[in-house]
This record gives structure tokens, sequence and C-alpha cells, in this order.
């Protein structure tokens, strides 16, 4: 029986800084923000946005009374976990009033966990007809002021609802994982922000995505031409574009590499808005292109996953008819349009309130029809959520 992704939503926080005015105030070339790495604006997130009701804010609008009853599982994919021990997932299955008999458990590898996370539930859902799985991706990208990561900064949260006979995409089982030893990015328990080796993380992303590529061709059999387009983990937008040109070669007809490609800039068009939301950033390219491509019924779509240190996977999604009506494409430009410019100054005021976790409700909230649910105290360790009315 096919399973896959049947539901699939993202939440954004409120507040951006556009690349040129970051590269102005950081005495850069725009262009290099702009073209060198392909991103316009990032998100900022306020303190009363963290990784819990940022996945709340991603699920509330597509799960209906049926799915709560029948989520059996809720898997938190994050690398901006708030607690050593405590699963984010059981927050999030408490605000969103899942039925209580289900597993809740958070994972971790970088930006790879939310694809460990979908295989999981693809794999729990197997013997359990009628089921569901809800996978959150929840992050905050963030690398130090005036740090050479600046740029590719960025927050936000994906949810996925993985059924039987799903909507969107039904998920083949043509995965091939490779899991390389590197220190490439990493963050330490001990450090604010993560350790950084750019132009390695660069190397490393590219020969994860090579190596893969080859046996994934060689297990499955699969060509470039077979697919109708490809989905990166983007943690900026010329990244995957590297990426993806290196299997694009002379065995491969002009023709075809110009419909990828094309399809490749409509996989990105969120994330240049957005920004890196590290677990969550093949799923924000997934939305993209599923929004802005035309597929027919049983095309099909290659992911690449890859989260640092280094763990990547290679997998297939074969597109469902009717697919189109499960998706939120005006909501999301909304989302996105209706958000409130920081100067840089503002934005750095933003940050610093993030480390040192100081409120500004008035200010934070005001204006986001997409929060439903804020953090609005920490007290003894213990978070507390409101939820709007
Ligand atoms: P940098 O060293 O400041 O920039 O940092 P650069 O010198 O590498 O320049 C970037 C590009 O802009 C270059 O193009 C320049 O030529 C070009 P490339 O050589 O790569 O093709 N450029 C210009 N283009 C047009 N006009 C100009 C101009 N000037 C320069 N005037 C870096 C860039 C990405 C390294 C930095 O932002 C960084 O460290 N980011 C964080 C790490 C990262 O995102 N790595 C990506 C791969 S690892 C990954 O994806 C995993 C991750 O998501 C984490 C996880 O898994 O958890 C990060």
């Amino acid at each position: 029986m096919a399973i896959g992704i049947d539901k699939l939503d993202f939440y954004a926080p409120n507040f951006f800084v556009s690349m040129d005015d970051l590269a102005v105030a950081r005495d850069t070339d725009p262009n290099k923000f702009k073209i060198g790495i392909g991103q316009s604006k990032m998100a900022v997130n306020p303190v009363s946005q963290d990784i819990i009701s940022m996945g709340v804010n991603a699920a509330q609008d597509i799960l209906s009374e049926d799915d709560k009853e029948n989520i059996d599982m809720v898997v938190v994919a994050t690398e901006s976990g708030i607690d050593h021990s405590k699963a984010a997932a059981i927050e999030i299955h408490d605000l969103l009033q899942i039925q209580p008999f289900a597993r809740c458990i958070e994972m971790k590898e970088a930006c790879y966990s939310a694809t460990a996370a979908i295989q999981l539930g693809k794999d729990f859902l197997s013997n359990r007809p009628g089921k569901k799985v809800l996978v959150i991706a929840s992050d905050i990208a963030r690398y130090g002021l005036n740090s050479g990561g600046e740029p590719t900064q960025g927050a936000g949260a994906i949810a996925i609802l993985l059924s039987h006979n799903p909507r969107i995409m039904e998920l083949n089982d043509d995965s091939l994982s490779y899991t390389t030893n590197v220190y490439d990015f990493w963050r330490p328990t001990s450090e604010r922000y993560p350790v950084v080796d750019g132009k390695l993380s660069k190397d490393a992303y590219i020969e994860s995505f090579n190596t893969a590529w080859n046996e994934y061709a060689k297990r499955t059999g699969h060509e470039v031409k077979d697919f109708e387009s490809f989905c990166f983990h983007v943690p900026f937008t010329k990244m995957g574009e590297k990426a993806f040109k290196t299997i694009l070669n002379e065995n491969v007809e002009d023709s075809i590499k110009n419909r990828l490609m094309e399809a490749y800039q409509d996989s990105v068009l969120l994330n240049r808005d957005v920004g890196n939301v590290y677990t969550g950033s093949l799923y924000l390219s997934l939305i993209s292109l599923l929004e802005n491509h035309e597929f027919n019924a049983g095309e099909k779509v290659c992911l690449f996953s890859y989260g640092s240190g280094a763990v990547c996977e290679i997998f297939s999604g074969s597109i469902v008819s009717g697919y189109e009506a499960e998706l939120n494409k005006e909501k999301h430009s909304d989302m996105l349009d209706s958000r409130e410019q920081l100067s840089v100054e503002e934005y750095e005021t933003f940050f610093t309130r993030f480390d040192n976790q100081e409120f500004d409700f008035e200010r934070e909230l005001k204006g986001d029809p997409y929060s439903k649910v804020y953090l609005s105290n920490i007290e003894d360790h213990i978070r507390t959520y409101k939820t709007e009315q």
C-alpha cells in the first residue's frame, strides 16, 4: 500500500532582514549575498517563536480532528534543541491536542534528521493501516553577528503529515544513505553558535551528493532523465545548484538540463526569502517546487537530504493526482509578504534579545496572523505557551 506525504505546510516568523541592507552594513558587495550565495531575505525570529511554537504554527492549519485521532507518532527533527532530555515533540503533541496514545520523540543529525524521521514514519505505518505520523522539522539557524555564515541564517518550521494513500506524494522504496565522518559544521553543547569550516562544508556537501548519487544510480538503475525534477537541501540557493550541475554533464541532453534547471529555480523561491531552516530546508524547497512547478500524476521527484557531520540520503517520491488541491500557495505568499522588514540595527537587537531571552511581546506579536501559538514565559526552566484566540 502506498505511503507518503498527505499534507504539508510551513511557518516562518513575522520578521526579516534584506540581503541588500545586510551587505551594506557588513561593507560587502550585495551581489555576493544575492548572486554568489543566492539569497534575498532572511527570516528573523523573535524570542517568542521557539522551535516548539514554530512547529505548532506550521501544523495547526492542516490537521483535522480525524488526523489528531489517528496520529500515532510525532517526531520533531531539530538541531536547535532546547533540552537534552525532554523531546520537543511532547509539547507539540500537547499544544496540537493529538490523541494521548502516541509515541513522541526528537531526532538529531544536523539538517538530515527530518528525512530520518520521514523514513522512520514510513516504516512505522507499513503495518498500521489507517494510522498517521506527524513529522515536524523546526530550526533557528544562527551563526552570530558579523560571522561568515550570517547571510545564510533563517528560521522556520515545516509540518509533514504521513499517511496511507497520501494525497501529495507517494514515497518510493529506493532510498540510499551515505555517511562520512567530517567536521564541516557542528554545534558543541558548550557553544552558542555552530563551529563552521565554510569551504569544507561546501566541498563535503558536493562530495556527499556525488558519492550518493553514483551509488543510488547504480543500485536503482535510475538516470537523471527519469526525474521531472530534483529537490535539494538548501542552506543557500547557490549550494544545491552547484551540486546539481556536477551531474548535469555531457551525458544529459540540453533540453533535459534546461527543464531540470528551470524546476530547480522553482524549488528555491521560498528558500531564497526565508533562509536556511536547517532540518526543514529540503522540505521548504519541496513546498516551493510543488507550488511553482506543474506536475503530471506519477512524475517523479528526486530528493537529496544533507546534514553536516555528515549523513545524506537520496530518495524519490511520485506525484499524486490532484496534489494541487492540498497546497496552500496563497497563504504562503501572504505570510511572507506580510512580514515586517527590520533594519540591520533592529535585527541586531532581536538577535541579542534572543541570546538573553528578553521578551518584548508588544513588538513581537503585533500583526502576525499566522502565529496562533507563542512562547510566553520561561520560569524554573519550564516553558509556557499561549494560544491566540
Ligand atoms: P564566504 O567565505 O563569505 O563566501 O562564505 P565565499 O567567498 O565562499 O563567496 C560565496 C560565493 O559568492 C562564491 O561563489 C563567490 O565567488 C561569490 P562560489 O565560488 O561558491 O561559486 N561572490 C560573488 N558573486 C557575485 N558578486 C560578487 C561576489 N563576491 C563573491 N561581488 C559560506 C560563504 C557559504 C561558506 C558561508 O556563508 C558559510 O559558512 N555558511 C554556513 C555554512 C553553509 O551553509 N554551508 C553549506 C554546506 S553545509 C550544509 O548545507 C549543512 C548546513 O545546512 C548545516 C547542517 O547540516 O546542519 C549548513
